[in-house]
C-alpha cells in the first residue's frame, strides 16, 4: 500500500524514471536538469516534502486584485509543449473509476498494435479513480494498491518503453469528482510526486474546488487562483508536464467562461461540459453544454480563436467507438439522459462527422474507447492520418464560420492552415440527406489563377473544379460531414 509513496520519497527511485527524448519537447539547459529528469530545486523539494508535509500548508487566498495581476506568461512559451493539440487515450469513458494498471497497460499495447501512436496518439492518462482513499503519513497520494499493484512509478515506465507519455489526473479541490484525495493544500507536493513518477501530463478538474470559494472572491478569481496554483506547482518541478484544465466540471457557469483566461494557465481547456456517445441533446439538460456531438458544435466555434500553438480548447474525450457494452455507466447514464433512450452510441457517420469537427476546431484528440476489441471502421477512422493533419496543422489557425448559423441547411466552416492551404468542414445536422453547391467567394477563398484542387478528407477523391474560386459541391447523409482540404494549384507553400 505504500509502495508509490516509498517512491518518491527515495532519490534512488526517481531516478529510474525513464524521460522520452522526443524532439518536440524542449531540452533544458543542463545546470537546471538532474540525470534524474528533474530539476536540481525540485529534487531538494522532493527531499524536503517527503518528510515536512507540514509545510504543504493551506492554499494561499486568492481575492480579485491577487489573481488579477499574478497570471503567468503562457507556460508553453517556456516550455514549449503541445506545440499541436494532445493527442491519446484516457480511462474515463471506458472504465470510469474502476480504472486499473491492466486497462492502462492495455491500452499502451493497443496504442502500439494498432498503429495509433504512430498516428499521434501518444498520452495515456490514468482519470479520476487511481488513488487510495487517504494519504499516507506524510501527506502523499497513494495509487489504489490492489488495483495498481506496482504503483504509478512502474506504469510510467511501462508506458514510456513503448514511446508513449503518461497521463494522470487531480483536483485543485478537497476531493476529487469521485471523492478521493485532491491536491488543495498539496499542489506543490502533489507536483513533485508526479514528476517524480514519471507522469507527462495532468488532467486537473475542478470538482469540490469552486465549493471552497471564500466570501468576497469572485467565482474567476477563485477558478484562477486554484488552476493558477498547480501550473506553477508544474513549473516549479522542471519536468515538463502537458496541464489540462476542466474548470467547468463543477456544474459553475463561471468555469464556462474561461477562455477568457485560460490560454494564459494551461495547455488546453475544456469548452464544453462532459460529452457522451450520443448525436443531439433532446431533452432539458440543466447547464450541459457539450454532451452530445452536435452540441458541441456551437461552443467549439465561438471559442475557436482562443486556440493556438501550446494552448488549445478542449472538446473532451472523443465518444468515436464508445458501445453500450463498453462504456462507464455514468457516461452511459449522460447519454441517457440527453436524449432520453437506454443504449446510445455514435453509428460510424457521426463518428466521422465527430473526429472531423474536433480536427476543425483544433482539440485534443483522446480516445476513450476500447481499443482492444474496436472495430476495424472505428480503427480505420481514427488513424486517418489526413483528417488528424488538420488537427495537427501547426499553424493551430481558428476556424470560422461561413453562412451564418445555417448555409442552405449545413454548418461550414473554414480554417486556415500552414502552407496555404484552406480546410473546409461542412456539416449536415440536420435529419434528411442534403446537397448543396457552395460558392467559394463566401467561403472566403481567395482567387488562384489556376484554380484548387480539392481533397475529400474521408473518401480519399481529388477533383479539381473548373474557376479561379472553386464552388464546393457536397451530398450529405443525415449528420456527415465533409472535409476538404483545398490547395491553390501552382502555389508553393508558404
Ligand atoms: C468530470 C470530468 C470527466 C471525468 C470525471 C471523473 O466529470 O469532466 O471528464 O474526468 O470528472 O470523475
Amino acid at each position: 500500500m505504500i509502495d508509490d509513496a516509498a517512491r518518491v520519497r527515495r532519490i534512488d527511485d526517481a531516478a529510474r524514471v525513464r524521460r522520452i527524448d522526443d524532439a518536440a519537447r524542449v531540452r533544458r539547459p543542463a545546470w537546471v536538469r538532474s540525470r534524474f529528469g528533474l530539476s536540481l530545486p525540485a529534487l531538494l523539494t522532493v527531499l524536503v516534502l517527503g518528510g515536512l508535509c507540514g509545510l504543504c500548508g493551506d492554499a494561499p487566498d486568492a481575492s480579485d486584485a491577487s489573481v488579477g495581476v499574478g497570471i503567468p506568461a503562457h507556460r508553453e512559451v517556456s516550455a514549449g509543449l503541445a506545440r499541436t493539440p494532445p493527442m491519446g487515450w484516457n480511462s474515463w469513458n471506458l472504465r470510469g473509476a474502476a480504472v486499473s494498471a491492466v486497462d492502462i497497460r492495455a491500452a499502451a499495447d493497443a496504442l502500439v498494435a494498432t498503429g495509433m501512436r504512430d498516428a499521434g496518439y501518444r498520452y495515456v492518462t490514468i482519470d479520476d479513480g487511481w488513488m487510495f482513499p487517504a494519504r499516507d503519513e506524510h501527506g502523499t497520494l497513494i495509487a489504489d494498491p490492489g488495483r495498481f499493484p506496482g504503483g504509478i512509478a512502474a506504469l510510467a515506465r511501462y508506458v514510456h518503453a513503448r514511446g508513449l507519455r503518461l497521463g494522470i489526473y487531480e483536483s485543485p479541490g478537497r476531493t476529487t469528482c469521485q471523492g478521493r484525495p485532491g491536491s488543495y493544500g498539496h499542489e506543490a507536493h502533489d507536483a513533485v510526486t508526479f514528476a517524480a513518477w514519471g507522469v507527462d501530463y495532468l488532467k486537473y478538474d475542478a470538482c469540490s474546488y469552486p465549493g471552497l470559494r471564500p466570501a468576497g472572491t469572485s467565482a474567476r478569481a477563485w477558478l484562477v487562483a486554484g488552476f493558477t496554483r498547480m501550473r506553477n506547482a508544474l513549473d516549479a518541478t522542471g519536468r515538463p508536464i502537458v496541464y489540462s484544465i476542466n474548470p467547468s466540471s463543477s456544474g459553475d457557469p463561471a468555469g464556462e467562461r474561461a477562455w477568457s483566461w485560460a490560454p494564459s494557465v494551461a495547455n488546453l481547456w475544456r469548452v464544453t461540459n462532459d460529452h457522451a456517445p450520443c448525436w443531439a441533446t433532446v431533452l432539458p439538460m440543466d447547464y450541459y453544454p457539450g454532451v452530445c456531438t452536435s452540441d458541441s458544435f456551437d461552443p467549439a466555434s465561438a471559442w475557436a480563436s482562443e486556440g493556438g500553438p501550446g494552448h488549445w480548447n478542449d472538446l473532451d474525450m472523443l465518444a468515436v467507438g464508445l458501445t453500450p457494452s463498453a462504456v462507464n455507466p455514468d457516461v452511459e447514464n449522460l447519454a441517457s439522459l440527453a436524449t432520453g433512450r437506454v443504449s446510445n452510441q455514435l453509428d460510424d457517420i457521426e463518428a466521422r462527422t465527430e473526429l472531423s469537427v474536433w480536427s476543425m476546431f483544433a482539440s485534443a484528440l483522446i480516445a476513450g474507447n476500447d481499443l482492444t476489441t474496436m472495430s476495424p471502421a472505428t480503427r480505420t477512422m481514427l488513424t486517418n492520418r489526413a483528417v488528424l493533419a488538420i488537427d495537427q496543422d501547426p499553424l493551430g489557425g481558428p476556424a470560422s464560420r461561413r453562412g451564418g448559423d445555417s448555409w442552405d441547411g449545413l454548418s461550414v466552416w473554414t480554417r486556415p492552415l500552414a502552407g496555404g492551404d484552406t480546410a473546409v468542414l461542412v456539416v449536415n445536422r440536420g435529419d434528411t440527406r442534403r446537397a448543396a453547391d457552395l460558392p467559394g467567394s463566401p467561403l472566403a477563398l481567395r482567387a488562384n489563377p489556376a484554380g484548387y484542387e480539392i481533397a475529400d478528407l474521408w473518401t480519399g477523391r481529388l477533383t479539381r473544379p473548373a474557376g479561379t474560386v472553386p464552388t464546393l459541391s457536397v451530398d450529405l447523409a443525415p449528420h456527415e460531414a465533409a472535409l476538404l482540404r483545398l490547395t491553390p494549384v501552382g502555389r508553393t507553400a508558404g
